[in-house]
């Protein structure tokens, strides 16, 4: 059986429903990311699971328990926030040591538990330092270093990284997934970051509007999206109505052809292309987007406009305005959505 399992969680505030029918299971030391837009429900979906909020109606069950009804300091769920809400009297190590002091553990054993865990999150030399001595990442790692010391058997992130620059982001969210690792803590990880949400994940679990619209891989999600949200908030497809997709493919679909820019061939003269890929179409370069290993093109062909994405190899490539080409589209790499 899953380790975690939600049934059918539903959370109103007054009239408003936030989120409902939300289901899922995550298994033992897997780590999920939930994502999605701003204010579609993943903190309050957060705080639902931590116990800081009353749900509606729906169960939640941690290893075979139900703590549906139970109190937040009993669930044994460790929590970061996007603010790193330290004490701010205490120093790093009194920080750290708060949640096993509260357990009542032997002085000696705190002493040698927050040892470890400093080291585990790279924080040597700064144990006696109070919270505004520090930068924000080093900041965030006490705040994850609070959480992970009681060996919580979930751990929820909601968005510990969103505060900090991205060269601090990316280092830290890698020392996030090791430390999951080496722990094999069960994860639920927030953002609103697609990159971030593909590189960190065994699976996603994406949301929008209070649902949870496609669970998975990162890799399904991004080359199977279930919808046009989907195919937009993960990949920037061009997304065809189903009369466009007929004009420019020939193709007769039921709702709409989601198409990734990057799957798009231009023609190259002289090249062989494999029986998947469809026959050139004529089309003109209206402008083009620099996004730093990629260029976006915006092409015009058989009266539709679509991206396509081309690596930025060399600048002398740069295709200028009003250029001609003809596209290829990957027949394989098609997707129907609603
Ligand atoms: N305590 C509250 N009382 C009333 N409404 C709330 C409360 N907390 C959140 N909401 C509402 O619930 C919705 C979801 O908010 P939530 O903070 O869960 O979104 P989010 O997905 O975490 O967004 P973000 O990415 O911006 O953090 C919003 O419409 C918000 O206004
Ligand atoms: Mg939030």
């Amino acid at each position: 059986m899953s380790f975690v399992t939600v049934k059918h969680l539903l959370k109103r505030f007054d009239q408003h429903t936030v989120f409902e029918d939300i289901n899922f299971t995550i298994n033992q030391g897997e780590f999920i990311t939930l994502l999605g837009p701003s204010g579609c429900g993943k903190s309050t979906l957060l705080r639902s699971l931590a116990g800081l909020h009353d749900l509606d109606s729906g169960e939640i069950w941690v290893d075979n328990k139900n703590i549906t009804a139970v109190q937040p300091q009993q669930r044994d769920i460790g929590m970061v926030f996007q603010s790193y809400a330290l004490f701010p009297n205490m120093t790093v190590q009194e920080n750290i040591a708060f949640g096993l002091k509260m357990k009542k553990l032997p002085g000696a054993e705190i002493k040698r538990q927050v040892a470890k865990i400093i080291e585990l999150v790279e924080l040597s030399g700064k144990e006696r330092v109070y919270p505004q001595q520090l930068s924000g990442g080093q900041r965030q790692r006490v705040a994850l270093a609070r959480a992970l010391v009681v060996k919580p058997q979930l751990l929820l992130l909601d968005e510990p990284l969103s505060a900090l620059d991205a060269p601090i982001r990316k280092n830290l969210r890698q020392q996030i997934k090791s430390i999951q690792k080496e722990l094999n803590l069960t994860t639920l990880f927030v953002t609103h970051d697609q990159e971030e949400a593909m590189i960190l994940s065994d699976r996603i679990f994406l949301m929008n509007k209070g649902k949870i619209v496609q669970q998975g891989s990162a890799e399904d999600i991004y080359t199977q999206p279930c919808n046009e949200f989907v195919a937009s908030f993960m990949g920037n497809y061009n997304v065809l109505s189903a009369p466009q997709a007929s004009q420019l493919l020939g193709l007769d679909i039921q709702g709409k052809l989601a198409i990734r820019p990057e799957s798009i061939y231009v023609r190259e003269s002289g090249r062989e292309y494999a029986a998947h890929i469809s026959k050139p179409t004529p089309a003109i370069i209206k402008n083009h987007q620099l996004l730093g290993n990629v260029i976006r093109y915006q092409v015009q062909v058989k009266g539709c406009e679509i991206a396509v994405d081309l690596l930025n190899r060399s600048s002398e490539r740069l295709l200028q305005p009003g250029s001609k080409l003809e596209l290829l589209f990957n027949l394989n790499e098609l997707q129907q959505v609603s």
